[in-house]
């Protein structure tokens, strides 16, 4: 949940590490640090506040080669004296992002020895772990690799001493990191989106691995100590997919790149004329053929998509389908059916209870599995046999947008392929739906006009302390996601129901005060959710209503009705998301949040 970078240069390298770390900052935001080695000393500066605060303290901080921070809090509040780096005896200066499980026990011993804490941070104790080696005649790399072993748990870390100006240490088990290759100069950091400024060539560090790098060159170690050469790859990404642009916010730019990420994620299969299982990988045919059930395992937003999928493979390809929230999947027994395909999903591919859900699922005998993820070097991806990547490109803002579309189409092409293999789907339908596919871009494009009456309507909620979430059927998933989405980023409390089950308890808290957001496709059920819409207007609750074309739902009295175009059948959640979003996206900025920083949360939760 942290971010780090790392850099040895000829350049004094504070601006890198400081602009780095304004790219990583997604990841955790409550407090920012960085130091550089210069004649033989540590230089360290910390701030609580955001990177920013940080620039500007370090403006006059200068060193050839260094490491920084940007921190989401687990073990201590956010100050000062728990930002990273922490320092050793000033002179050994460690950043992390994952969690130390044992780092009580390694406290008690490294105390026993003499060591004196300043943080209440669980990465305290690997600085003075490396310290104890570095001091009784261990080189860095030596000394880190000593200390590595010692730990249990996760962690991405990136390593300096004060007394060795030429090589810096990085190493990952379970937390991301990467290498960043330049010309004569040497970098590591959590994601590329740190390294595009300086390089577009990249290591992926494999588990276990720890780097050791210099001016002109860098040696890789794998787990088991033994040198190795990982390939170097070029990064697909460019500066400009992780720039504002003309944008506010990054949550209006990635609501705004929805048709072009769908466009992406969509490309392969519509370009074609059939559907191929191949698109999942190539033993995905063989796999697809042994399986009876799906489970659906992931966290957040992406558990709302796993719950859309659910009623598109059961009803067009007839397979049972389960989906769980992984951090309770993971602590629960349950019964393992060789023949279930797992299927996670994940915008980041490194949710900590996402991930830990995979591994149990295998451990208890599931052998299929299948990840949908929006980043290909992921844990998820490489630890998944299946896989579709959604190729939305980076998204940043906390608020999850375009992840959950592109999941969403990739989750229609998966019912789709089953639907197909399991004969539940002719030809004319097939081609039907590859239409209705490639229509898909354009049709959001046309919801987003939408946005300035969005804005308008925002102004509503702006005074309002909470808000009711209906939909039914597949559209209920969605009126979770916009209920997530607003109290995400705007701090309204914010429930979501599927309407049929609003008279068993919730129309109770309905009244003038009491926004009610509907989402109403024009679709099977559209008769019985508008009864349900006329039990909230006979209480006095005020209706917002995202209404198909030909619904016949009209603005009136205490009704808002916003006109969507005509209904997209099972494509209808999709479009019906953009203006969830947009209706969170606008309330936030009436009520002045961080919109792309909410308080409290981070964009890739690395921990449990
Ligand atoms: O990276 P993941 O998709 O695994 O993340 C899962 C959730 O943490 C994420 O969707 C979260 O709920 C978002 N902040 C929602 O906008």
């Amino acid at each position: 949940m942290c971010g780090i970078v790392g850099a040895v240069a000829k350049r004094n390298v504070v601006p890198i590490l400081v602009q780095g770390l304004l790219r990583l900052e997604y990841r955790g935001y409550d407090s920012a640090g960085l130091v550089v080695v210069s004649d033989h000393k540590l230089h360290r500066v910390r701030s609580t506040g955001r990177v920013a605060e940080l620039a500007e303290k370090s403006a006059h901080t200068t060193g050839n080669i260094g490491i920084a921070h940007t921190r989401w809090a687990t073990h201590g509040v956010p100050s000062e004296r728990n930002a990273h780096p922490h320092m050793s005896c000033d002179l050994i200066a460690v950043v992390h992002n994952g969690i130390i499980e044992n780092y009580e026990e390694l406290r008690t011993q490294l105390t026993a020895q003499g060591y004196i804490f300043g943080s209440d941070t669980d990465t305290e104790v690997i600085a003075h772990l490396i310290h104890s080696y570095y001091t009784n005649g261990h080189d860095l790399l030596g000394s880190t690799q000593a200390a590595l072993a010692k730990l249990v748990g996760a962690y991405a870390i990136g390593v300096v001493a004060a007394d060795n100006p030429q090589k810096l240490i990085g190493a990952r088990k379970g937390s991301p990191l990467l290498l960043g290759v330049g010309e004569g100069e040497h970098f590591i950091a959590s994601d590329m989106s740190a390294l595009l400024q300086v390089t577009q060539k990249v290591v992926y560090l494999e588990e276990g691995d720890v780097v050791e790098l210099a001016l002109a060159d860098y040696r890789i170690f794998d787990a088991k100590g033994v040198e190795v050469k990982r390939p170097v790859n070029i990064s697909e990404l460019n500066n400009e997919s992780v720039e504002l642009g003309e944008y506010q916010h990054y949550m209006q730019k990635e609501i705004h790149e929805q048709p072009q990420a769908l466009a992406n994620t969509l490309e392969s299969v519509c370009n074609s004329q059939s559907l191929i299982p191949g698109i999942f990988g190539a033993e995905a045919a063989d796999a697809f053929d042994q399986i009876d059930s799906i489970l659906i395992l992931a966290c957040g937003t992406s558990h709302h998509a796993g719950m859309v999928a659910r009623y598109w493979l059961e009803e067009l390809a007839a397979i049972p389908c389960v989906v769980e929230i992984a951090s309770e999947y993971r602590y629960r027994t349950s019964v393992a059916n060789p023949r279930t395909l797992v299927v996670t999903i994940s915008q980041s591919g490194e949710t900590a209870d996402t991930l830990a859900a995979l591994n149990h699922a295998k451990a208890i005998g599931h052998l299929h599995t299948l990840a949908v993820c929006n980043v290909p070097e992921s844990a998820i991806i490489r630890q998944s046999k299946l896989r579709l990547l959604t190729r939305a490109g980076p998204e940043i803002g906390v608020a999850s947008t375009k992840a959950f579309t592109t999941q969403l189409a990739a989750l229609f092409l998966l019912t789709l392929v089953l639907a197909k293999q399991r004969g539940k789907l002719d030809m004319q339908q097939e081609q039907q739906h590859l239409h209705d596919l490639r229509h898909l871009p354009s049709a959001v494009m046309a919801v987003l006009k939408l946005e300035p009456e969005i804005a308008k309507l925002a102004k509503q909620f702006a005074d309002k302390h909470h808000a009711l979430f209906l939909g039914r059927g597949l559209h209920y998933p969605i009126a979770l996601e916009g209920a997530l989405k607003l109290k995400e980023i705007s701090y309204i409390h914010a429930e979501a129901y599927p309407a049929g089950e609003l008279k068993h308890g919730p129309l109770a808290l309905v009244d003038k005060d009491m926004p009610v957001v509907a989402v109403a496709p024009n679709d099977t059920l559209l008769e019985k959710l508008k009864s349900n819409l006329q039990e909230v207007r006979a209480r006095g609750g005020e209706l917002f209503v995202f209404a198909d074309a030909e619904t016949r739902i009209h603005s009136s009295e205490g009704v808002h009705v916003m006109q969507m175009p005509e209904h997209a059948g099972f494509l209808s959640p999709i479009l019906h998301t953009i203006p969830l979003q947009l209706l969170a996206y606008y309330v936030a900025l009436q009520k002045g949040t961080d919109v792309d920083k909410p308080r409290n949360l981070a964009k890739s939760v690395t921990v449990e």
